[in-house]
């Protein structure tokens, strides 16, 4: 038997069947989960997926909705360019496809976060095309089932396996076939603990055969992970923060953040701090880390509590927002995390209604 026919016949027997995006042709879930599924795990994708379907049943509900509302339902998931990426890819399929998705990879890969492993799955499960997938879990599956050396990050290694991946479709159950893939790299050949007794590959796997499961796929030259530091400020006015919207581009594009300092040398501090209204409490909270990709951010928050807020003048968007309701702003993990001990108690007396 073939690896194909290996596959299928495993995906079928030990596979997922019931994932709330399998079982149907509807591109714009499939589309869906398979952006969110990229760099993250399924049990963290689930119920952000059945949050989205909830509010955004179809493609034209997402590409009507405000960016902010679609950066707040993402909040968590990290990787934001994929929700810009992701709203953007709406408003084209309802502007240029009457809001059908095409079925042809190459045409998918031109839409915004769709790159070419992305665009096969979608063009595979939404209209059974055969196209090949290669994600990170299946370079891994396929660097050790034929005993590939090299860094799979690296163009002439990564162009070596998108030519395999090709070469291996099956003629028929392509569905299968892609989704054992996936299940396979998941949850059989996975990184650290492999569990190869139970691999269908296994009588074919080089890497298994020659002992070097372990070191396969080889891991990128390593550089160390630089650290930047910055200052955060939590201002509080009774039970309101001040939330600035941050720009575009860069790290956390688009969401609402904490006014921020390079220095947190506490007179620099102190004295920013006077521009935010006459201060009635200023003092340092203990820093903690954040990691990103390509690396760490060292947070350094300060807490300024106001007597009176003054009027402000920035660059940038900025509101006061209800400490009570921090779920509903799209807010980074570690500043939705810092804010959350700031709550106003559970229970205790409602802020009084505002005079008309
Ligand atoms: N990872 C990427 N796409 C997936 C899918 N459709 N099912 C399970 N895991 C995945």
């Amino acid at each position: 038997m073939d690896l194909a026919a290996r596959l299928i016949r495993w995906q079928q027997r030990h596979g997922r069947h019931d994932l709330p995006w399998q079982n149907t042709r509807d591109a714009y879930r499939i589309w869906l989960s398979e952006i969110m599924l990229q760099q993250t795990q399924v049990a963290t994708v689930i119920p952000y997926f059945q949050r989205f379907i909830e509010r955004f049943p179809d493609v034209f509900a997402l590409a009507a909705a405000s960016q902010h509302e679609v950066m707040a339902l993402w909040s968590g998931l990290g990787y934001y360019s994929r929700a810009r990426n992701l709203h953007r890819c709406a408003q084209q399929i309802v502007t240029d496809y009457h809001g059908i998705f095409p079925s042809d990879p190459a045409l998918l890969a031109s839409l915004p976060g769709i790159g070419r492993s992305t665009s096969a799955a979608i063009a595979v499960f939404s209209a059974g095309a055969r196209a090949a997938i290669l994600d990170g879990n299946v370079k891994r599956v396929l660097c050790r089932a034929f005993g590939i050396d090299g860094y799979p990050g690296e163009k002439t290694i990564e162009t070596a396996l998108w030519q395999r991946a090709e070469t291996l479709l099956p003629k028929k159950n392509i569905e299968a076939y892609t989704q054992g893939l996936m299940d396979l790299g998941a949850t059989v050949c996975t990184r650290s603990k492999p569990d190869c007794p139970a691999c269908p590959l296994a009588a074919q796997c080089i890497a298994l055969a020659t002992g070097r499961v372990a070191e396969l796929p080889q891991r990128k030259p390593r550089k160390e992970t630089p650290e930047k530091q910055v200052t955060m400020l939590l201002v509080l006015d009774n039970h309101q923060v001040l939330l600035l919207r941050r720009p575009e581009y860069g790290i956390w594009g688009g969401l609402w953040s904490l006014p921020e300092m390079e220095t947190d040398d506490p007179a620099a501090v102190e004295q920013m701090a006077t521009a935010f209204g006459q201060v009635a409490s200023c003092q340092p909270l203990p820093s903690f880390s954040h990691a990103f990709t390509h690396f760490r951010l060292r947070i350094s928050p300060w807490l300024l509590r106001l007597e009176r807020r003054a009027t402000l003048a920035t660059q940038q968007e900025m509101v006061w927002h209800d400490l009570a309701r921090l779920d509903d702003a799209p807010l980074p993990a570690p500043v939705r995390k810092l804010l959350q001990e700031f709550k106003p108690d559970r229970g205790a007396a409602p802020a009084p209604a505002r005079a008309r």
